[in-house]
């Protein structure tokens, strides 16, 4: 495995990546599903945000405690899918800023389409976090990055749900600047670019637009 990739295992993560797998689930449970695993995936990526020591007085005495430093982190959803994340990371860092870039698949090609790009400025010295919960082919995922290194990203984590092997490997090649986090990596693709097993559209399980 390359040393951008961090693979969070957890039993409380495999659980429930396991029902958000289940056909059976439907819109509700699927979408807070999503912001649960988020959240606990969240914890996990930003295991390394700085600290630095401020002065408080707790009932009993002084003393000098750390908190979170530096600028806001920014948390960057990859439209749609990467919306359902966005509320379980908001639940660790609520004072994080929220861009926003859209892209779909092209049916045929499978190609990434990009139709909206809105990221907080400024972008330089920021912890910007990406999130998609699918990595296929890699290819949204590659894009996005590329976008928010043009825009002069320069400290960029992207966390995924669930991602294929070959998606996974693209990703981390071709941006092994970037520290991927990722809780299950599937078997392959099938002919249609879906993860198997995976647990199907993403988009439309969130939305309940199928
Ligand atoms: C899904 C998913 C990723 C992308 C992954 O989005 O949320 O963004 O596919 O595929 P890739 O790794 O092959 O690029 P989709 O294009 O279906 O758009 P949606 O989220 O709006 O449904
Ligand atoms: N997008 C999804 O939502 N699921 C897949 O399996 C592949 C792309």
């Amino acid at each position: 495995m390359r040393e951008n990739i961090t693979v969070i295992n957890h039993p409380l993560l495999k659980h429930k990546i396991s029902m958000m797998r289940d056909k059976n689930t439907g819109t509700n449970e699927f979408r807070k599903l999503t912001e649960e695993v988020a959240m606990l995936m969240g914890y996990e990526a930003l295991r390394d945000l700085p600290t630095e020591d401020v002065a408080i007085e707790t009932p009993i005495e002084e003393c000098m405690a750390p908190f979170i430093a530096g600028k806001k982190p920014a948390l960057v959803p990859i439209l749609r899918a990467g919306l359902g994340m966005v509320s379980g990371m908001l639940t660790l860092v609520p004072a994080a800023k929220v861009g926003h870039i859209g892209m779909y698949r092209d049916e045929e090609t499978k190609v990434p389409q990009e139709y909206y790009c809105k990221l907080p400025q400024p972008i330089e010295d920021r912890l910007i976090v990406v999130l998609d919960p699918m990595t296929a082919t890699g290819g949204s995922a590659c894009d996005a990055l590329a976008q928010i290194k043009k825009a002069g990203g320069t400290h960029i984590k992207y966390m995924t749900i669930i991602a294929s092997p070959d998606g996974l490997e693209k990703v981390a090649s071709e941006h092994p600047d970037v520290q991927i986090y990722v809780a299950q990596v599937d078997r392959c693709l099938n002919k249609d670019a879906y993860i198997c097993p995976g647990l199907g559209d993403a988009g439309d399980r969130i939305f309940g637009t199928k």
